[in-house]
């Protein structure tokens, strides 16, 4: 049996969260997860509000489980739904990945293809990010 890749791994994570959405609103369920250097695999999914504004994506909630359990360096996140191609990142996630996951691949799958994977870099997704001086 050929070994699956960490590539492969992830998207499968993504895919098991994807479940754990809370989309009554859009029913658009998305699943993300995100590698750890370390080797962890932390997953989020969307949650919606009915004040739509407060709905939080999937990459987001990932991120923010990872960021809150002490996590701060990632190789990779996964970020899968059922549309053609799989979900890209909104606006928001890609700032949030440029800031705390500039060096992570980010993976792209349709849940239905979920072997047919894009890999983008966070810097091609936003290039010019925004960045407070620390
Ligand atoms: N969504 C994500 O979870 N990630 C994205 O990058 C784009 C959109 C969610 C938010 C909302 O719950 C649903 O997809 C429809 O917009």
């Amino acid at each position: 049996m050929p070994k699956t890749s960490p590539k492969t791994q992830l998207v499968d994570a993504a895919i098991a969260a994807m479940e754990t959405a809370v989309a009554p609103h859009s029913q658009f369920k998305v699943g993300a997860a995100l590698l750890t250097k370390s080797g962890l695999v932390i997953t989020g999914a969307n949650v919606e509000s009915a004040s739509y504004g407060l709905t939080c994506c999937a990459e987001r909630v990932a991120l923010f489980k990872a960021l809150t359990a002490g996590e701060r360096h990632f190789v990779a996140v996964a970020v899968v739904a059922r549309d053609e191609g799989g979900p890209m990142p909104c606006g928001a996630c890609r700032q949030l990945l440029a800031e705390y996951a500039p060096q992570a691949k980010v993976w792209v799958a349709d849940c239905k293809f979920p072997r047919r994977i894009r890999t983008y870099s966070v810097k091609r997704l936003l290039p010019e990010p925004f960045l407070l001086l620390t």
